[in-house]
């Protein structure tokens, strides 16, 4: 038993029953000033006032004085290709003098390229990179994570993947969620037989993770010269046979179809969202997907933005992630995302905090868990250093505000 005290201020302390905020109500981020919070079982007890903290009450616990900082839920990143062997800084050079990501893709770069040097790389090294990545948003204060396959493409390389997910998964307290992405590219030796590879991931890879219990869920790259909108309904349907809830890369390069497709298969999540209209828009507020938006790939490619605030304009929820992968994305930093979508989406400090956290944490089926700190949630946040508000997180882009992390209230950085 722990009794944190002193916290200036405690952001995201909504009704635990909360799971999403859309529209209107994703301005509201719901905080607490003066405060002590106890923590019983690693989750959530009680928030009190200062001024009526009484000592006596709390002889038997341990007490945490947080020194007037700002307590926050930590970062959910609802969307991260960081198991992967290399980085990719020869293609991005290559685009720099010119060569557009569809390009760098077709001449065998982009994710085959990250194919094959995974195909090379043992578990062992897959495992200690990938730890390596997340101890560094850790300290940016990320507590909970969704990891993709996607760079293994043939039997043996996606269950590779999968099998440094599930090690990750053990290895670290974070909640973690994996998702077979078998579907992120036709590989080299399927290129003329693209049904003859879906068959593969439908029908050897979905049986085999299944009983290896390896997959949370089930995502595909919906977009042209990737997978059309028919063959990712197919892909997600069998996913949810085996017990894999749907997801979507969708509308990332062109209007793909994607939205339609994770719509029409009940997905959890639809994700980069760079080419959305008015029908996307419409579609999705008749669902319970969430639209999630990954600014350092729009960023890093230099793509047209999500309609992000038009989107909650039109009373949707939005969730924010990194996208962590070599290619398009390669951070893993929370904090410059949420800038990023204050910067360029114009959304407010608060809309961006929901994004981060509870909408987020929706996006991968763990809004239940954690996302924010009210009763009985994981008590899963961080301190900042000593900052003037809460604002100035976005504001001071590419200044680490984090000071420590705790995860089911333990300290972990
Ligand atoms: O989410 N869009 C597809 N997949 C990744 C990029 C993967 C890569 O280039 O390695 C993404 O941006
Ligand atoms: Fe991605």
């Amino acid at each position: 038993m722990k009794v944190f005290v002193n916290i200036k201020k405690i952001g995201g302390v909504s009704a635990s029953d909360v799971s999403v905020k859309k529209g209107k109500e994703m301005s509201e981020f719901e905080m607490l000033e003066n405060t002590f919070m106890v923590v019983k079982n690693g989750r959530v007890a009680e928030h009190g006032q200062m001024r009526e903290y009484n000592a006596d009450k709390f002889k038997d616990y341990e007490i945490i004085d947080v020194k007037n900082r700002i307590m926050m839920p930590g970062w959910c990143d609802s969307h991260t290709h960081l198991v992967y062997a290399a980085s990719r800084e020869e293609e991005f050079v290559d685009r720099i003098k010119g060569l557009t990501y569809e390009a760098i893709a077709k001449r065998g770069g982009g994710i085959l390229n990250s194919a094959k040097k995974l195909a090379a790389a043992t578990e062992e090294e897959l495992f200690q990179s990938a730890c390596e990545r997340i101890r560094t948003m850790i300290a940016k204060g990320t507590t909970c994570i969704e990891i993709k396959s996607g760079y293994g493409l043939s039997f043996e390389g996606e269950m590779k993947m999968l099998r440094v997910i599930k090690r990750i998964k053990e290895h670290f307290p974070l909640l973690i969620k994996s998702t077979f992405l078998g579907a992120h590219a036709v590989p080299e030796q399927f290129k003329n037989n693209k049904q003859g590879y879906i068959d593969v991931l439908t029908n050897e890879l979905m049986p085999a993770i299944q009983t290896e219990k390896l997959a949370d869920f089930c995502d595909v790259f919906c977009e042209q010269n990737y997978f059309s909108r028919e063959e990712t309904i197919h892909i997600l349907n069998a996913g949810k046979k085996y017990g894999m809830t749907p997801k979507v890369h969708a509308n990332q390069m062109s209007y793909s179809g994607g939205v339609q497709a994770g719509v029409a298969c009940g997905a959890i999540s639809v994700d980069h969202l760079e080419y959305v209209g008015d029908e996307e828009i419409n579609i999705l507020k008749n669902s319970k997907t969430m639209p999630v938006v990954l600014p350092g790939a729009a960023f890093f490619l230099g793509l047209p933005l999500p309609p992000a605030r038009k989107m909650i304009d039109a009373g949707l929820p939005i969730a924010v992630a990194t996208d962590f992968n070599p290619g398009s994305s390669p951070s893993g930093d929370m904090n410059f995302m949420i800038s990023l979508l204050c910067i360029q989406y114009k959304l407010t400090p608060e809309e961006a905090f929901n994004a981060a956290t509870i909408n987020a944490a929706y996006a991968m089926d763990a809004a239940s868990e954690t996302g924010n700190l009210g009763i009985g949630k994981r008590a899963d946040f961080f301190i900042t250093k000593q900052i003037p508000s809460t604002s100035y997180i976005p504001y001071s882009f590419n200044e680490n505000t984090v000071e420590e992390v705790y995860v089911s209230g333990n300290k972990i950085h």
